[in-house]
């Protein structure tokens, strides 16, 4: 019986390789909690989607997913050759890279923002070009420009003589990640620096999670503009983050590759009938979307007056604030032992932050009850 210690083949460039952590909390203590840490839908499903995946009977087999393109084309206003569903706007991170990055290519990312897009392009060999975000957390557009074009001349200029042989094998980064509104300060890239980035010799990925909360959306721009991904998903607006329906709209040849390449069953049957249930009960869930808007408004003038909080101008379903002469770590910590769970972080540039998703009216009571008693 061979001993061979397969561990020796996995992939070197992997050691040391950070998972990412959502944190943990067990189902049974759900509903005892109000959970504001991870931006998710505090209203959840609509009966609809509901109802939908309880009468599901055919979960023995496999059901394909034109039906549900076909009602996401209808729903953003494409033909269906541009929609690919994915499991959660995540997959199609991994996706969209994967059709593009060799080993060793690089994309455009620029923190603080979601972190998967660096999280995918580790796992899957790629260069990560990171442009910081200017101290008000806009898009540095000047310097994406730089990383984008100027990028053979910084190489030839580098200090090293023997950086002249890697040239011809470096390549500008192919692919430009942001998310509109931005994950975590909430705000939106002006249209004027959209355009910058769109005339880029290279492929924009808008990844818009956050778009029914912001009323705002480039999708309608994909068929004519062959530069440009828009990544959409079901989590936020919906309140489907666990069934996990994701989808990009793209360019129909890049659509047609992504199709073409991806596992044909990567939406589970029971998120593919929520989600379409989900677009049959639109006036429900845009509903839910103006309250939490509403909130949103209403908590940041709240938040404001307590002296201790900065909100900036969000357009998603959370607030993302400045915490002035205090810890926001023990601000987290003390609303912990309230049962009220919000995101701290752990990067320097973001450790005078918290953010805190939008709740119901009374949950939102509860944590501003809690702020105000500290
Ligand atoms: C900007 C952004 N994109 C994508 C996602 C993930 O979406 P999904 O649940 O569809 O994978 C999130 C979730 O927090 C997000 O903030």
């Amino acid at each position: 019986m061979s001993n061979f210690d397969a561990t020796k083949l996995l992939r070197e460039d992997l050691n040391d390789f950070p998972p990412y952590s959502m944190g943990h909390v067990p189902l049974a203590e759900l509903d005892s909690l109000v959970k504001l840490d991870l931006n998710e839908n505090t209203y959840g499903p609509s009966p609809k989607a509901l109802a939908a995946v309880a009468q599901m009977r055919h979960y023995h087999r496999y059901v394909g997913q034109q039906e549900l393109r076909e009602a996401i084309a209808r729903y953003v206003g494409v033909g269906v050759e541009h929609i690919v569903t994915s499991n959660g706007a995540d997959e199609m991170i991994d996706l969209v890279q994967r059709m593009f990055l060799n080993h060793g290519d690089a994309i455009v990312d620029c923190p603080p923002s979601f972190e998967m897009y660096a999280f995918f392009a580790r796992v899957n060999g790629a260069r990560i070009v990171r442009v910081p975000r200017r101290e008000d957390f806009s898009v540095d557009v000047d310097a994406v420009e730089k990383a984008i074009s100027d990028f053979r001349f910084q190489i030839s200029d580098s200090a090293n003589p023997t950086a002249e042989s890697l040239i011809s094998k470096l390549q500008s980064p192919k692919l430009v990640f942001l998310a509109n509104p931005n994950n975590p300060d909430g705000m939106m890239i002006p249209p004027a620096d959209v355009e910058r980035l769109l005339a880029l010799p290279a492929l924009l990925v808008l990844d818009e999670a956050y778009a029914e909360f912001a009323g705002q959306s480039y999708a309608a721009r994909v068929p004519t503009q062959s530069n440009l991904i828009v990544l959409r998903t079901f989590s936020k607006w919906a309140g489907l983050a666990s069934l996990r329906v994701g989808y990009c709209i793209a360019p129909q040849a890049i659509a047609a590759k992504i199709l073409q390449c991806k596992a044909p069953e990567n939406v589970n049957a029971a998120g593919n009938v929520a989600a379409r249930a989900s677009l049959d009960d639109l006036e429900y869930l845009h509903a839910n979307v103006r309250r939490i808007v509403a909130e949103r408004e209403r908590l940041a003038g709240e938040f404001g007056k307590l002296g201790f909080l900065q909100p900036l101008p969000s357009r998603a379903n959370f607030l993302f604030c400045r915490v002035l002469g205090r810890d926001a770590r023990q601000i987290h910590d003390a609303l912990a032992g309230h049962g009220i769970l919000i995101r701290a972080f752990g990067a320097p540039r973001l450790r005078e932050y918290i953010r805190i998703a939008i709740g119901t009216p009374e949950e939102n009571e509860t944590v501003l009850k809690a702020l105000r008693e500290m």
